[in-house]
């Protein structure tokens, strides 16, 4: 029978992979989000455990089962996105995965008490949140790592840009500008790019995207440790 899930390639590696949206709070009721489901980066990380990796998955707020195997960090903001990850490297990581769909944006204070409306239209100051990527692959002990991009138009361009700034390994580009796939949905068409090539993969199920783009990242970086 077909294997789904590639087995042992990624035995005795440690994978950390962020998933999910993340939420900046405004005051006690309100927040910032988008609308990412988690189900690519929870797909990834049971694929990398079924591969024999030991699995760290950095989440933000989703309604997911938690992978068999797979040790769960929840998070909700950016920045506890960020202090997760760089802990979860600390202990030890060899690729790393960011699925997550981080807001580039998070409100500049929190207010403490319930905003009470008042005039016609309100402004909200917001600051820029720390990208927890580019901060892990500007380490110095930098695992293998590996990004996505979700874009609506020149999804290549975009991509190939976003890999090269942050220098990452290799990025998953996803064209969500598509209807039916990406976000919510069960199902998803990507393009992978690393600086010598490209492979596009689906429109297939997330699960078996996920396994497939494990198996690229096993041989990827297989070659890059030697
Ligand atoms: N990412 C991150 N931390 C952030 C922003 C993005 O870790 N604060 C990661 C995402 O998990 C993804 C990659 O960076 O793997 C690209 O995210 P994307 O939003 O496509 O790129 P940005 O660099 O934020 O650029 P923009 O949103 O302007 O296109
Ligand atoms: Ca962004």
């Amino acid at each position: 029978a077909r294997q789904e899930s590639p087995s042992g390639l990624l035995a005795g590696r440690r994978v950390v992979v962020t998933a999910g949206p993340t939420r900046e709070p405004i005051d006690p009721v309100r927040y910032i989000t988008n609308h990412s489901s988690g189900k690519m980066g929870y797909a990834i990380a049971a694929a990398a455990a079924a591969a024999g990796a030991s699995v760290v998955l950095v989440s933000g707020p989703v309604s997911l089962a938690v992978p068999p195997g797979v040790d769960v960090r929840p998070v909700c903001t950016a920045q506890e996105m960020l202090e997760a990850s760089s802990r979860a490297v600390d202990e030890g990581c060899d690729i790393f995965v960011a699925t997550a769909a981080v807001a580039d944006y998070r409100p500049e204070a929190f207010v403490s008490q319930k905003i009470k409306k008042s005039s016609d239209s309100m402004n909200l100051s917001l600051v820029r949140n720390p990208d927890t990527l580019a901060t892990i692959a500007a380490r110095t002990d930098a695992p293998f790592t590996v990004g996505f991009a979700a874009e609506t138009r020149d999804v290549a361009r975009y991509a190939t840009d976003k890999m090269m700034r942050k220098k990452l390994k290799m990025i998953v580009a996803n064209d969500v500008s598509v209807p039916g796939l990406g976000f919510s949905s069960d199902r998803n068409a990507v393009t992978v790019f690393w600086p010598e090539g490209t492979e596009s993969i689906g429109p297939d199920s997330k699960q078996a995207i996920a396994a497939r783009l494990v198996a690229l990242i096993a041989d990827h970086s297989s070659r890059i440790d030697q």
